[in-house]
């Protein structure tokens, strides 16, 4: 019986990835099955938190040192497609410079994925809508740095 459901279990599983590699490349595949930088930073530089139009929240937390993105961390309540493009914008993202850093859009995210099906691309959108967000908060934090201290919880 158990080796039974243990074989049921297996096949299943086979089954879906099966499914989920017709629809998705490898890249979203590694990203969705060993997501990077997921977790928060404690006092960020910058910090991010957007809701998309599908309801799903991410938040992004930036260090910056000289410049440069040092750390950056994500977190999202969204689908496995936000947790692949938040993985995958982090890796854009880790050590450019913050002007750098601004030049990314949902367009590099899915290049980088190697494309997302239709459906699934306002998920990358979330991801470059909330680097932004944390991009406009380093700057505004870098005139009152002692606020970092306080607005994240
Ligand atoms: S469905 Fe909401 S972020 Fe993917």
């Amino acid at each position: 019986m158990s080796v039974d459901f243990d074989k049921y279990i297996e096949e299943l599983q086979a089954s879906i990835m099966e499914d989920v590699r017709r629809t998705y490349t490898e890249k979203v595949v590694e990203h969705w099955m060993h997501p990077r930088n997921l977790g928060r930073l404690k006092a960020p530089d910058g910090y991010g938190k957007v809701t998309g139009s599908c309801g799903d929240t991410m938040e992004i937390f930036l260090k910056v040192k000289a410049d440069r993105i040092a750390e950056i961390r994500f977190l999202t309540d969204g689908c496995g497609t936000s947790i692949v493009c938040g993985s995958q914008i982090t890796e854009l993202v880790r050590e450019k410079t913050v002007a750098e850093a601004g030049s990314i859009t949902h367009t590099s995210v899915l290049d980088a994925l190697g494309g997302l099906p239709e459906e699934d691309r306002h998920c990358a959108l979330l991801a470059s809508d909330t680097l932004k967000a944390a991009l406009a908060d380093y700057k505004r934090m870098k005139k009152d740095p002692w606020k970092k201290f306080y607005r994240v919880k």
